[in-house]
């Protein structure tokens, strides 16, 4: 029992929890203490409240440069509430150092934070994640593990600055290369702005993936209230990293498990705050997988009803403006939250103890700011993400519309079709390829089983020959996602996907394609007759099984988009109900 408990019914059981099986307990115990002791424990210490620290940081992964101040800030907080802190390793993903796609190691690392969460002595868990696949990662595997856990993120990094331009990763990253593309700037000026788009430590600064999902995991009320925004190298960021270790060591007493924090009410909560962000379309692929850990299936129909009357309000790139520090100081997550009261289930409970009403009631959210914007003046009257069905996309297709040019939102035009990214890349920037600015760009076999693990390959790039005529958007079309950070006219997550003979397979160079966002319409202008000939002619075959390794377990479980492209073993095994709720 540890000091400053508040009662005798602490449930904590510390050290002695799970103790590998020696067939005599008292001897594991007495291994353990031995063996932790070398460490320099003193029994006292030992005899506490046991808070782990999932520990991401990685040379590898710049996005969590910050983590060892972290983890000190955190083990802090622990300390001061009398638990005992322990750090331990996972596996580490950042998006640029993850080959052949972060995707592909997401369920992995999620894997590995189940397992290791299971198998240590925790009483309570501090997750601490930040670069995009991590935080869904670790979500997955808590609430799967099934204990009490709290989310820190690591916050975003800094803007730079390029020729008196503010710049962050990674809306300008593309900005940049698509000018250099299309021969608007030189190599000099490419290779400065290289060395100016990420400030410092930190993910990335604008409403890409890791923006949305710390965004979100606050709205779910999993991470402490105002803990999304701060910077990763500010006083804020450490003092929400003290907050959040305090916290462990309570909710661990209070045994405030993954699953009373994240039910349908808090999976409503987020999927609003995902519309009225402006976030990523992979915000909606991962909040499907940690969905169906608790036995949820994602609904993407009432999803869409949602999306109706859910206003993009925050003014962030890439469907506005700012970037997450200006967020942070316009009160963050709780004003956005404030502004959505009437769409939002105040009575969730958070990780707090409270509801979420009860922690915006202590919010001054009444001072005058640009970046979140009032119900009366959007960014985008409806939410950022539109779900798409129609012959081309039976299971669902979404395209974020707050990030498209409006004029192609309704569109219908002459496909130039690409087989696999490999012939993309080839093909894509020959002065040959028979294509014209309205013409819709189809790139199949990217999906979850496809490339495997469904890369962010969706952003097809402009062909050179139409960049260079200043030909900036054109609809694209894939089963694959594309970066929370960039816009465009792109329907992404095409289900079935092509690589399990989904409709997308069929399609052929010259044929007519429809979208309609206004009537959530993605179809192939073929007749019915036709498509099923050219099924016959060319059956998809599913690709090959590979023989040994991750890969193996990837191809033979991976399931689609709307279900999270999470593994099927590692999805609950009975089904609750389905989210948002029917209205
Ligand atoms: Fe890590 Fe963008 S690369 S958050
Ligand atoms: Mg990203």
């Amino acid at each position: 029992m540890a000091d400053g408990a508040s009662d005798a019914e602490d449930p904590t059981q510390g050290m002695t929890r799970g103790l590998p099986n020696y067939g005599d307990s008292g001897f594991s115990l007495f291994l353990r203490k031995a063996f932790i002791k070398g460490a320099g424990y003193t029994d006292d210490a030992l005899d506490r409240t046991v808070v782990g620290i999932v520990n991401t940081g990685s040379g590898f992964n710049p996005c969590h440069g910050n983590m060892p101040q972290l983890i000190e800030a955190v083990k802090r907080g622990v300390m001061l509430a009398g638990g005992l802190p322990v750090d331990f390793p996972t596996i580490s993903l950042h998006e640029s150092f993850s080959n052949p796609t972060s995707m592909y190691l997401r369920n992995l690392m999620s894997m590995d934070t189940e397992e290791m969460i299971k198998a240590l002595p925790l009483d309570a868990v501090v997750l601490i994640g930040g670069c995009d696949k991590t935080v869904p990662a670790q979500l997955m595997g808590a609430a799967s593990a099934g204990i009490p856990a709290i989310q820190l993120v690591t916050g975003s990094m800094l803007t730079g600055g390029h020729r008196g331009e503010r710049v962050g990763a990674c809306t300008d990253c593309r900005a940049f290369w698509g000018k250099y593309r299309g021969d608007e700037i030189d190599d000099q000026e490419i290779s400065e702005v290289n060395s100016s788009l990420v400030g410092s430590v930190g993910t990335c600064s604008v409403m890409g993936t890791a923006s949305t999902m710390a965004g979100i995991a606050e709205a779910m009320g999993i991470a402490l209230p105002g803990s999304a925004t701060p910077p990763a190298v500010t006083a804020d960021r450490m003092r929400v990293a003290e907050q959040t270790g305090t916290r462990a060591v309570g909710i661990a007493r209070e045994r405030l498990t993954v699953d009373k924090i994240l039910t349908e009410s808090s999976f409503e909560n987020a999927l609003r705050v995902l519309l009225a962000l402006g976030g990523s379309t992979n915000g909606i692929v991962h909040l499907a997988a940690v969905a169906g850990r608790l036995g949820f299936d994602l609904d993407l129909a009432t999803f869409d009803q949602l999306s109706r009357e859910t206003p993009v309000l925050v003014n962030l790139k890439p469907a506005g403006s700012h970037y997450m520090e200006d967020l942070h100081r316009a009160g963050g997550i709780p004003m956005l939250l404030d502004r959505l009261r009437d769409l939002v289930d105040l009575d969730a409970l958070t990780i707090t103890g409270r509801t979420l009403g009860e922690e915006l009631a202590d919010r001054d959210t009444s001072f005058t700011q640009e970046v979140v914007r009032p119900r009366e003046d959007p960014i985008y009257p409806a939410g950022s993400i539109a779900v798409l069905r129609g012959n081309l996309a039976p299971s669902g297709a979404i395209v974020k519309q707050a990030a498209a040019t409006p004029e192609l939102l309704e569109h219908t035009g002459r496909a130039v079709v690409f087989e696999n990214s490999a012939d993309m890349a080839e093909r894509i920037d020959d002065e040959n390829l028979d294509v014209r600015a309205d013409d819709v760009l189809v790139l199949k076999n990217i999906g979850p089983l496809g490339a495997p693990g469904m890369p962010e390959a969706g952003y097809i790039p402009i062909p050179k020959k139409l960049a260079r005529q200043g030909v900036t958007d054109m609809v694209r079309i894939s089963d694959g996602r594309m970066s929370g950070t960039a816009r465009g006219t792109i329907v992404l997550h095409v289900s079935p996907e092509s690589a399990v003979g989904g409709p997308l397979a069929y399609v052929r160079d010259g044929d007519t394609v429809r979208l309609s966002v206004a009537d959530r319409v993605l179809s192939l202008e073929v007749p019915d007759d036709e498509l099923a000939t050219r099924r016959e002619q060319q059956p998809v075959t599913p690709p090959e099984t590979p023989a040994r390794g991750y890969r193996k377990l990837f191809v033979d479980q991976v399931t689609q988009a709307e279900d999270g492209a999470d593994f099927r073993f590692l999805q609950a095994e009975q089904k609750r109900a389905s989210v948002p709720r029917a209205r």
